[in-house]
């Protein structure tokens, strides 16, 4: 069967079953994205604004600081980006910067929902998951209302007799306005930036710079239905995806505070546990330069199983890797991130966090780890992904999801669009002795003793619309696809 066929084939069937699943909780960051597409005339106008010279700035992008005192800190980010094509996101350390960038930079294009929970919400909710039960830090009106109006999507919140009721968003007016723009500047490949004797940079790749100033996401405040009654949410749902550890914002919070907030989550993971004992937790990472909030992650993980699954990119396992003690391989990565260690990095994190499930979306390729007793089908996980695919790509392509696959699927190059990156894992895996396979490059099935390997070659999209929340959109939908078919499959052999 061709690749353009097993894509295919999954979409409608899974479309179906994701309608017939119960629910999926996820927490905890919601936020308004203000998205804002930068090209080199608006960059270097910006560079003329903050008043660098080019060899600063040059030095200051090999520097890369990660985090934004200044102005100027917001345009080395951008800038960085743009020279290596890389996402990136930086926290703005005082309100004053974060005022000067809204009042002189470009007017945003749009205004969309974000944070990880905010977007996966709205997907999920829009292919129709019979409840999605979404946490949101802030309700302002400007927030509320950038979520979809489907009567399936939900937040917990307690009427005026205290009584816990699950409404949507929309529908919620709350006294407490405040709320704060992430600003997501987008830039476009093949764009290219001359400035000063230094810099003559193209930019290889569709991505995007964020910086965030966020204060309630920043102490990832929790609110008050998700810690009183983290029970009745649980019951109602099949999957739990979590993430916003990387908003801990340690200058404001000190260590303290960040490993307690780390334990209340915890804690309420595992009361969401006892409640639901089928219940599978998905931890959704999102990069961070602050070491110590990964250490700790990694330091909670081993003492017990709290997420089953985890989701990331290729910046994020290589962040992972070094956090869990596996400095060589990220190292090796980080100057060239070929598919052999890439594989060996997603078994590692495995082995060491003791997981069910790993999902690697890397550009051009997702690799899914799963362990052997909790893995049931191989088709079925490996078809997961190719929705998910196709997900990100209508949302690549148009910005919604439901729009456009037919258009994907009839494309008559699909099946030769095998990437590059797909192709190199295939030939490592194809020669290598550690892997039972066969026809790897053509189902891209493999095994090792405790674990089964699933990959596929992503669809590629040459000009995206925004690159903001494609990961969330794969990670979400591979999620739910495979809760979806799971819940039929253990049905049927009933
Ligand atoms: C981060 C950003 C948020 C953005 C999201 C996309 O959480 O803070 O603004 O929407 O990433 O993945």
């Amino acid at each position: 069967m061709s690749w353009s066929q097993i894509y295919n084939d999954c979409y409608q069937e899974i479309l179906k079953e994701l309608t017939r699943l119960d629910g999926i909780a996820v927490g905890f960051n919601t936020n308004v994205d203000a998205i804002i597409e930068f090209n080199s005339t608006t960059i270097l106008e910006l560079i003329g604004k903050v008043g660098l010279n080019s060899l600063t700035l040059f030095e200051r992008v090999l520097k890369w600081k990660g985090v934004i005192d200044k102005p100027a800190d917001f345009v080395v980010g951008l800038c960085g980006c743009f020279e290596k094509g890389k996402a990136s996101e930086w926290l703005i350390q005082n309100d004053e910067t974060y005022l000067y960038l809204l009042n002189n930079l470009p007017v945003p294009n749009s205004f969309r929902l974000g944070g990880q929970a905010g977007i996966m919400a709205n997907i999920l909710a829009e292919f129709g998951v019979q409840q999605v039960i979404v946490h949101s830090a802030t309700l302002s009106d400007q927030l509320t209302n950038l979520f979809i109006k489907k009567k399936n999507l939900v937040i917990p919140y307690y009427d005026k007799k205290g009584k816990l009721i699950f409404i949507n968003p929309r529908k919620l007016k709350v006294e407490d306005q405040r709320f704060y723009y992430h600003i997501i500047a987008e830039i476009k490949k093949n764009d290219t930036l001359h400035f000063g004797d230094t810099i003559k940079w193209k930019c290889p790749r569709d991505n995007r710079f964020i910086a965030t100033y966020d204060p309630p996401n920043f102490e990832m405040q929790l609110m008050d239905a998700f810690q009183k009654d983290i029970e009745l949410i649980a019951e109602r749902v099949n999957g739990f995806i979590i993430s916003g550890f990387h908003m801990l914002e340690q200058k404001m919070l000190g260590k303290t505070a960040i490993n307690e907030k780390i334990n209340s989550v915890i804690s309420l993971i595992e009361r969401a546990k006892k409640q639901n004992p089928t219940l599978i937790v998905h931890l959704e990472l999102s990069s961070t330069k602050n070491e110590f909030i990964m250490e700790q992650l990694y330091k909670i993980s081993i003492k017990g199983q709290y997420w089953d699954s985890i989701g990331c990119n290729e910046r994020e396992l290589i962040e992972l890797l070094k956090a869990i003690g596996e400095k060589k391989l990220a190292n090796d990565l980080n100057k060239d991130f070929q598919q052999e260690n890439v594989l060996l990095g997603c078994i590692k994190v495995c082995e060491k966090l003791n997981l069910k499930r790993f999902h690697l979306h890397q550009f051009g390729c997702y690799i899914l780890i799963l362990n052997k007793e909790y893995a049931i089908d191989r088709e079925l996980h490996r078809n997961s992904l190719c929705f998910a695919s196709l997900a990100a790509t209508e949302k690549a392509l148009t910005g919604e999801i439901l729009q456009a696959y037919n258009l994907i699927l009839e494309q008559p190059s699909f099946s030769e669009k095998i990437s590059k990156t797909f192709r190199e894992l295939a030939k490592y895996i194809t020669a290598s002795e550690s892997y039972i396979k066969a026809n790897f490059l053509s189902n891209g099935f493999a095994e090792t003793p405790d674990y089964l390997i699933c990959a596929i070659p992503s669809i590629i999209v040459d000009k995206p619309v925004f690159t903001v929340g494609l990961g969330d959109t794969i990670s979400s939908t591979a999620l739910a696809a495979e809760l979806a078919l799971r819940k039929r499959y253990l049905k049927n052999k009933k």
